[in-house]
């Protein structure tokens, strides 16, 4: 489908991203979610079948019951709302597809993180900081953070993104969008987190992206997913260990053991491994939206 796409009219470029592929319509994109899986910035050979419905799913689900704290690109989700031209894809695209205003990127990573965990629990274990800030003395690994943190990292265009200080990231924009940033960041996470934890999950940490709309800062890409956030099992959370989780921390720790040095290319996944996290993937659908997915 993605090589017929690419010829209509109304399609002015493509860009395959690592999960999702972007159709730039103009002055608005509609963006499909694969079923491609990517860990470390590479992407594995394998696909996870019906993974990128699920997380377009509970993306859109967040998208509209986030507006009261902020913009985000969201048109629509229903395949009927798009151009003409994409109706006859309708198969194909329902429930994987969203037609979205089209932003320039802010090039940055906002991350907000409530539990020290991943590579802030590396730098901690090292250093006692994290993205280069001083924090609480003596924590441990999963514990939670007195207050939330706002930790950025570079969007590198290859590579592996770069986490930076707060103060390295006003030294790279303007104070005032830096600031917005931040605290839309934070927001948005306290909010995910208390509501996710009345559907027994802890949302430790997750990934925002903002564009501009002209003057307009705006939320895009992709929210509150098991690929954009980590979500540990309330009633499995435990201090000093690496909880049980309900994202891709569970193909992370796979590839780890067996020994992959987080270079291209990436290794085969075994059957059973696709099937258990694609297991995970629907039992956290179920727990956010009260669905089970069919
Ligand atoms: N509303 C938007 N406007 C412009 N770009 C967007 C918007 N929403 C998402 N994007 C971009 O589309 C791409 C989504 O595909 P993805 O597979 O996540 O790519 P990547 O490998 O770059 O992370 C990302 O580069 C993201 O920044
Ligand atoms: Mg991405």
């Amino acid at each position: 489908m993605i090589d017929e796409l690419k010829k209509l009219k109304i399609v002015k470029s493509h860009y395959a991203g690592k999960v999702r592929d972007v159709f730039d319509l103009g002055e608005q994109l509609l963006i499909i979610t694969s079923d491609r899986i990517s860990a470390y910035d590479c992407v594995f050979p394998n696909i996870i079948p019906g993974k990128g419905k699920i997380l377009n799913q509970i993306s859109v689900f967040f998208f509209k019951n986030i507006s009261h704290i902020i913009d985000n690109h969201l048109i629509s989700n229903n395949v009927d709302d798009f151009p003409a031209e994409f109706h006859d894809f309708k198969d194909q695209l329902d429930g994987r597809s969203v037609l979205v205003k089209k932003s320039k990127v802010i090039p940055f990573e906002c991350i907000a993180r409530g539990y020290i965990s991943g590579s802030a629990w590396e730098e901690y274990k090292h250093f006692g900081t994290v993205n280069s800030q001083f924090v609480d003395k003596n924590m441990k690994q999963s514990q939670r953070f007195t207050q939330p943190l706002f930790t950025p990292s570079t969007k590198a265009a290859s590579g592996h993104d770069e986490n930076i200080s707060y103060n390295k990231l006003l030294e790279r924009i303007d104070k005032n969008i830096a600031e917005y940033l931040k605290e839309k960041s934070l927001e948005l996470y306290k909010w995910a987190h208390q509501f996710l934890l009345e559907r027994d999950i802890i949302i430790a940490d997750t990934k925002f992206e903002f564009g501009s709309i002209g003057e307009n800062i705006i939320l895009i890409d992709e929210i509150f997913t098991p690929d954009s956030s980590r979500f540990w099992d309330k009633n499995a959370y435990e201090i000093g260990i690496s909880p049980k989780s309900y994202d891709k921390q569970f193909i992370r720790d796979f590839v780890t053991k067996s020994g992959w040095n987080k270079m291209p290319p990436a290794p085969e996944l075994p059957q059973e491994v696709i099937d258990k996290s694609l297991e995970k993937y629907k039992l956290v659908y179920s727990k956010i939206t009260g669905e089970t997915y069919k």
